[in-house]
């Protein structure tokens, strides 16, 4: 979704603004904007509609500053276009604000500031905050002030950053609902809503919470809250690689990802297998032993591929631990006045860990009484920090908009947690052991999956013709039928419908023909004999089907087969969604669509 960079210190804010923004792309975007000034005085600002390499040409040669902020945006209110870029700017054209989030009482004060005199250029909600800080400001005025005293007529979510053509000493950025990272760096800082936009020159960073602002200098920052109380805030490190936000020498960053996911196992069971127990050490949790025994049920929270490795996460925790688990869209959690209970464990999901629906979620849960733990890629994000524990993915940074890798490490977090609870309840060392063992295997089995992408793009050609396609799986099978039904129509646009296999008679056996091929979840399990029987079923009605299985079923049940590697049954899911992963890649490139930044979609969904 939008994205947010600044700059102050001795150099052109101009270069980094537009490198800044220019990794920011990922986020989903349709225009860019920046605005610099200077000791010389004086406010330039330039936008344009259109990619970050349109605006890096329509910038002007003279176009120089040692204060800055930048901006990409995904249009909410108002069409994109070259107006409605950000920065806006007040009438005197001193202050320049971009904006992340949603202004709600945006039309109540567009009509009150344009009664006082505010004349409008843009349909935005963000205009309205740069005439209302110059509404606050006065000859007196620190910019921090008039930004603070502004903010307190919003009602909605921002992440901010201002600056002042008279006062180009200083930047202003708050936080309510939308992420804002301080950069710490030698005589210069930085800001941005991500850290990827930060790493080349940082790895120092300040994350501020909901309700914060700052004021930032070349030589330093303060952060202070809403009703003007300073508050320390400790530097943390980020601890990804700069070559983790490049391509890698891959055709696109999804390819590369979806190759990084034995490394990302690695990572996520790094130090985390204790053979000796038989069982998995995962001391973010901040639950002992105790604790954890008093654990009736889990509730897993997360969005879209988030939700859906939840329940594969539920069916471990119930499988391993026995203990009764369930993974619900944090979007219809959060408005359904949920019922909270003491001896509920909630587990919410998410690889940017800026989820809005899914940080409502958790603040829901946290304001009745109830704990939770986090499974989140971004370290020091806002559902990390609001979770009372948790387990980081360490999956490195995910660029493309469709997540693969962070999916991945997500099954695994949630492997050792059941491992974790189950050996702290009845399962046997022997299984233990078998699991802690399957686990170590994976990185290699995912290796022998990843060879075998020749053949299965040779089939995402082919089957990316269709209309439309079916994806089945039977229990442990099921949420790996709906993740790979998910990844092929987000970046292919193919249609692609997921229905546990044993539902197929119960009513979409109506859509089955040969326009409609199957992908169909086989894997070697108790409940091989009736997913074959399925298979004949389809090919009775004169379906196409592409099994993914441990063995090739009989060429009467199916047309083509991938096969993967055999694993335990608990964790095979996990293998047999990698191979899908491979076929919407394939099939998005044999359509030509835009594979990493897939239309309508943005990697992190950080508004209602
Ligand atoms: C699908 C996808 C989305 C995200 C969802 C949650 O490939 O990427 O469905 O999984 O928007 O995002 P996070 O995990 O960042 O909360």
């Amino acid at each position: 979704m939008c994205g947010i960079v600044a700059y102050i210190g001795p150099k052109d804010a101009t270069a980094f603004l537009l490198e800044g923004l220019a990794r920011l792309e990922y986020r989903g975007y349709d225009s860019a904007g920046v605005a610099v000034t200077g000791k010389s005085g004086g406010l330039k600002v330039c936008k344009a509609k259109g990619r970050v390499a349109d605006l890096a040409a329509a910038v002007p040669a003279r176009f120089k500053g040692t204060t800055g902020i930048g901006h990409t945006r995904w249009a909410t209110h108002g069409e994109p276009s070259d107006a409605n870029a950000h920065p806006h700017t007040d009438n005197a054209g001193n202050i320049a604000v971009v904006h992340n989030g949603i202004i709600e009482n945006a039309e109540e004060l567009r009509a009150r500031l344009t009664a006082d005199g505010a004349v409008f250029h843009s349909e935005t909600d963000t205009e309205v905050l740069a005439h209302l800080v110059a509404a606050h400001t006065g000859e007196d005025t620190e910019l921090e002030e008039a930004v603070r005293a502004a903010l307190k007529h919003v009602v909605g979510t921002y992440g901010i950053a201002v600056v002042d053509a008279r006062r180009p000493d200083r930047i202003v950025v708050a936080r309510n609902g939308s992420p804002i990272v301080l950069g710490l760096g030698e005589k210069e800082m930085f800001a941005a809503s991500d850290v990827s936009a930060l790493v080349r020159y940082t790895r120092q960073v300040v994350h501020l919470e909901d309700g914060e602002l700052a004021v930032v200098r070349a030589d330093g920052f303060r952060t202070f809250t809403e009703d003007a109380r300073t508050v320390t805030r400790q530097p943390s490190t980020v601890d990804w690689e700069v070559g983790a936000f490049d391509t890698g020498g891959y055709e696109h960053y999804l390819l590369k990802e979806i190759h990084e996911q034995p490394a990302a196992v690695e990572r996520t069971l790094s130090g985390r297998l204790d053979e000796r127990f038989a069982t998995a050490h995962l001391g973010g949790l901040n639950l002992d032993a105790r604790e954890l025994r008093e654990i009736r049920r889990v509730k897993i929270l997360g969005c879209g591929s988030a939700y859906y490795a939840g329940e594969m996460g539920a069916q471990l925790i119930e499988e391993l631990a026995r203990i009764p688990a369930h993974s619900e869209p944090a979007s219809e959690f959060r408005y359904r006045n949920p019922v909270i209970e003491a001896d509920t464990l909630y587990v919410a999901v998410s690889q940017s860990g800026e989820t809005y629906d899914t940080l409502a979620a958790v603040q829901e849960i946290k304001r009745k009484g109830g704990r939770v733990l986090g499974v989140v890629n971004t370290v020091g994000s806002a559902i990390a920090r609001e979770c009372d524990g948790g387990i980081y993915l360490h999956a490195g940074p995910e660029i493309s908009v469709a997540s693969t890798k962070a999916f991945t490490s997500t099954v695994i977090a949630f492997a050792l947690l059941a491992l974790h609870f189950g050996r702290i309840h009845d399962l046997s060392p022997a299984d233990g052991r078998r699991i802690v063992g399957a686990l170590k295997a994976l990185p290699g089995h995912i290796r022998q999956i990843l060879e075998q992408q020749d053949a299965i793009a040779k089939l995402a050609a082919e089957y990316a013709d269709n209309a439309g396609m079916m994806f089945i799986g039977r229990v442990r099978g099921y949420p790996v039928a709906r993740e790979g039904a998910q990844k092929l129509k987000e970046i292919s646009y193919v249609h692609a419908e997921a229905y546990p296999a044993s539902e197929l008679k119960h009513g979409p056996l109506a859509l089955i023909s040969p326009e409609l091929p199957t992908v169909a979840l086989v894997p070697d399990d108790e409940l091989l004999d009736k997913n074959l029987t399925t298979l004949g079923e389809i090919k009775a009605r004169s379906g196409r089907v592409l099994a993914i299985a441990h063995r090739e079923p009989d060429a009467k049940l199916a047309d083509h087969c991938i096969v993967v590697p055999k694993s335990e049954p608990e964790l095979d899911p996990l293998l047999l969604n990698i191979p899908l992963q491979l076929l919407a890649y394939h099939a998005a490139v044999a359509l030509g669509r835009d594979v990493d930044k897939p239309r309508n979609l943005a990697k992190s969904v950080t508004v209602e």
